[in-house]
């Protein structure tokens, strides 16, 4: 049986995206990106669906580093984050005050975010999911 694959985004109506710019990578994404997120919808998941390849070896399960980003703007309108989160980002490589696991991190509907992505992680091996 043939799948359908449909881009949520474009039919459905959505009106309270928030936004998120990501500060060009070298490897991810060169150029930058502004992409929107659904509601609920994390910020490792937003890049995903807009063909931005964040590395996330452990499936978003908040269990490894490898989606490790650097919120450059609105740090504040995150949901904080979790102990183990915390503990995790402590192995990250780049650890910054405003660092996140992009897999945990939901952005608020209507929120502008900016993230960086730091040039190394903890993954001595990309999977390309
Ligand atoms: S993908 Fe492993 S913690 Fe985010």
């Amino acid at each position: 049986m043939q799948k359908l694959f449909v881009d949520v985004a474009k039919v459905l109506p959505y009106k309270n995206m928030a936004k998120i710019r990501i500060w060009p990578h070298e490897d991810i994404c060169p150029d930058g990106a502004e992409i929107e997120s659904l509601p609920e919808e994390t910020i490792c998941e937003a890049a995903l669906r807009h063909n931005i390849k964040i590395e996330h070896a452990c499936e978003m399960s908040c269990a490894c580093t490898t989606c490790h980003c650097i919120v450059r703007k609105g740090f504040d309108s995150l949901e904080e984050a979790t102990d183990i989160e915390e503990d995790l980002l402590d192995k990250a490589w780049g650890l910054e005050q405003t660092s996140r696991l992009s897999c945990q991190a939901i952005p608020p509907e209507d929120e502008e975010i900016e993230i960086e992505l730091p040039k190394y992680n903890i993954n001595m091996v990309s999977e390309d999911h």
